[in-house]
């Protein structure tokens, strides 16, 4: 599916810019070398960062409180 018209990045590419750290809509654009047009696209990536990020398993070491 096209999440991005006028820079033809699907939801493929969306993940795969995800996948690499990308963390906010202009560092998936980034990612593919390129910058917002119309930015109808942001919302929907921001959407999609938000639900990989939350089903990402925490790697954040633990630390015993003294
Ligand atoms: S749809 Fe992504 S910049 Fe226009």
């Amino acid at each position: 599916m096209i999440i991005c018209i006028c820079r033809r990045i699907n939801d493929q590419g969306v993940q795969a810019a995800i996948e690499a750290g990308a963390r906010s809509p202009e560092a998936v654009q980034a990612h593919h070398g390129c910058e917002f047009n119309c930015g109808k696209c942001r919302n929907t990536m921001g959407e999609m960062i938000s639900e990989s990020v939350d089903a990402m398993p925490a790697n954040i070491p633990l630390v015993a409180a003294e």
